[in-house]
């Protein structure tokens, strides 16, 4: 299965920044890649990267509504980022179901929303380090898993689950390639579980303190579909030099 280096640019991002998109479309359009990219940005940013990345770089949301569209001040619906040129949709990130108190029920009505819209979906699971040290961390996340996917009528609505546990997000330590693969393994393993065939059709991506100096050996890992990269997808020439090792 071909990997996917995709970006997630969280708040951050101003209309200032959008050279810097340009930039790394350029990037994306100079060589061959062995990957397919995807850049996830603020819904604000959304419209106007896709105009200045003109067809060499797709770009994403980072969480949608349940709901095509009503009385949700200050939401966005799937529709929207569809309509605002998006081709993908974070849903579940750990930062959304920490701070803004989302479930996997949540999580999961989201996903189905991306679905309904025509966006290929990127679900976020992971635990925390207290599940972690508690020897909780797999049943934790297929937990997270089994709670936040639909089947809908004929496959299921998601496209990739990103793997993301929250004490390597933004901490410099991300998880050894034991600890990646075993993870890996297992959700792989609960995806065959839920969806049959279907489940070997989704990507499992890694997320937590990527950067080009640890991009190499996570992406050798048999079961890791691609990245899901925070702070190293801000600049052009760090997220270049990531694409650069697939
Ligand atoms: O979604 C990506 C993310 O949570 C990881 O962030 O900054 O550790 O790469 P970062």
């Amino acid at each position: 299965m071909r990997q996917l280096i995709a970006g997630n640019w969280k708040m951050h991002g101003l209309s200032d920044q959008l050279p810097e998109i340009e930039l790394m479309a350029a990037c994306v359009a100079s060589r061959p890649l062995h990957a397919d990219v995807l850049l996830c940005v603020p819904a604000t940013l959304i419209s106007r990267a896709v105009q200045v990345a003109a067809g060499r770089l797709p770009m994403g949301g980072e969480d949608c509504h349940a709901e095509a569209s009503g009385s949700f001040t200050g939401d966005v619906s799937a529709e929207m980022l569809k309509d605002a040129g998006a081709t993908t949709v974070i849903v579940g990130h750990s930062e959304r179901r920490r701070l803004h108190q989302e479930t996997d029920a949540v999580v999961a009505a989201k996903a189905l929303a991306g679905f309904r819209a025509g966006l290929s979906i990127i679900v976020c699971i992971g635990e925390t380090q207290e599940q972690r040290s508690n020897g909780r961390a797999l049943t934790s996340c297929a937990s997270q898993l089994a709670g936040s996917l639909f089947s809908a009528p004929s496959k299921p609505a998601v496209t990739a689950i990103a793997y993301e546990p929250l004490w390597a997000i933004g901490s410099g330590h991300p998880p050894s390639s034991e600890q990646v693969t075993e993870m890996h393994q297992h959700i792989r393993s609960c995806l065959m579980t839920q969806f049959g065939g279907f489940g070997s059709a989704i990507r499992i991506l890694y997320g937590g303190s990527v950067t080009s100096d640890n991009a190499a050996e996570i992406l050798s890992i048999p079961e890791v579909g691609g990245l899901l990269i925070g702070g190293a997808s801000l600049k052009a020439d760090k997220f270049d030099a990531i694409l650069g090792l697939t």
